[in-house]
């Protein structure tokens, strides 16, 4: 985590720095060599910003304060980072996977990234399944990372189609799915990172905060924590409105909700239709200088929400990724 490497003091040992999360740039006693972060190193300790003009009358007037996590500043650009590293790191630790194994995942998109550069850095291969209408950018930089891309027909059955061919290749022994949607260490990565910097960033001032949600993992962690340090804390949870279509979230059919999500966990949540989360990322750029995803804008859509009902809040939501990978959707021009 950026911003915290010193915690540690110098002269630790190489190995202890190598664990993720707990060693940063330190020094070994036995080599005596000056050890350098290593890329999933960086993962984390994202910038926490505050919204100068799209608050409006909902902001400083009201006594609020909104503010966003960049989660699109992590090494493979999105908030997926630190779930892929936490699923893999884990796994390994545990002795379920070793480097040279295959690997399988089901993703829309910023998963497969974020996993198709941990399994880069770690020497695993990738096998990666995503519906075939997803941005061109987002399969580009899976392959450029070096992973397998099976592209599935978005017209019968999208995701869950995804899921299901996942599940099945893993039936059939062709490598391991690491299933974001219910693995417990997608939601531990948030419990351990996103939200301790949240809470540190606001030193414990946060009153409300906002997440989309894909497979939860960011709002069960986060949530999870935060009310471990504060019960008052409200968690609003954006999911698209009926007929929206907004990369990265959803609003999962009865048979597909993550197994990971616990409902009870969410205090309200804020239906968000796709052209307000268009425009809203239009205008995330052009006023606020941050440039961010569809889903991500949607997060603001719901803080702002949130805002406009409550009085001397510390609000706080996550950019979940970059503008960058929307680009050929057009939603920019
Ligand atoms: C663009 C985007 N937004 C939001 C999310 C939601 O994050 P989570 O899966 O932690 O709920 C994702 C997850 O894949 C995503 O890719």
């Amino acid at each position: 985590m950026q911003g915290e490497q010193g915690r540690l003091p110098a002269g630790f040992l190489c190995g202890l720095a190598a664990v993720p999360g707990v060693g940063r740039i330190v020094g070994c006693i036995i080599c005596s060599m000056k050890q350098y972060q290593t890329i999933e190193q960086t993962i984390g300790g994202t910038p926490l910003v505050r919204l100068q003009r799209i608050p409006g009358q909902f902001g400083q007037e009201r006594g609020n304060v909104i503010l966003a996590k960049l989660e699109g500043n992590n090494p493979a650009g999105s908030v997926k980072d630190r779930a892929a590293n936490s699923m893999i790191s884990r796994a390994e630790q545990r002795g379920e996977i070793k480097p040279g194994d295959t690997l399988i995942e089901a993703t829309s998109g910023n998963t497969g990234i974020a996993l198709a550069m941990v399994a880069a850095v770690r020497g695993y291969e990738m096998i990666l399944i995503m519906p075939d209408n997803l941005s061109l950018e987002r399969r580009a930089a899976m392959t450029a990372y070096g992973a397998q891309l099976i592209l599935t027909p978005a017209n019968q059955g999208g995701m869950e189609y995804a899921r299901d061919l996942a599940t099945s290749m893993q039936a059939e022994g062709k490598g391991k799915v690491l299933d974001q949607f219910a693995n417990p260490d997608n939601t531990q990565a948030h419990i351990d990172t996103t939200g301790p910097e949240l809470w540190r960033q606001t030193d414990g001032g946060i009153t409300h905060f906002v997440s989309a949600m894909g497979t939860t993992g960011t709002i069960m962690g986060v949530g999870s924590y935060l009310r471990s340090q504060n019960p008052a804390i409200q968690v609003v949870g954006a999911q698209p409105a009926e007929g929206a279509s907004i990369p990265g979230i959803r609003k999962w059919p009865e048979a597909y909700q993550p197994k990971i999500y616990h409902p009870e966990q969410v205090d309200a949540f804020e239906y968000i239709g796709q052209h307000e989360a268009e425009e809203m990322a239009r205008r995330l750029a052009a006023e606020e200088g941050i440039f961010a995803g569809i889903s991500s804008a949607g997060a603001l859509v719901a803080a702002l929400r949130v805002a406009s009902r409550v009085q001397n809040a510390t609000i706080a939501f996550i950019i979940c990724d970059r503008g960058d990978r929307y680009l050929s959707t057009g939603v920019f021009n």
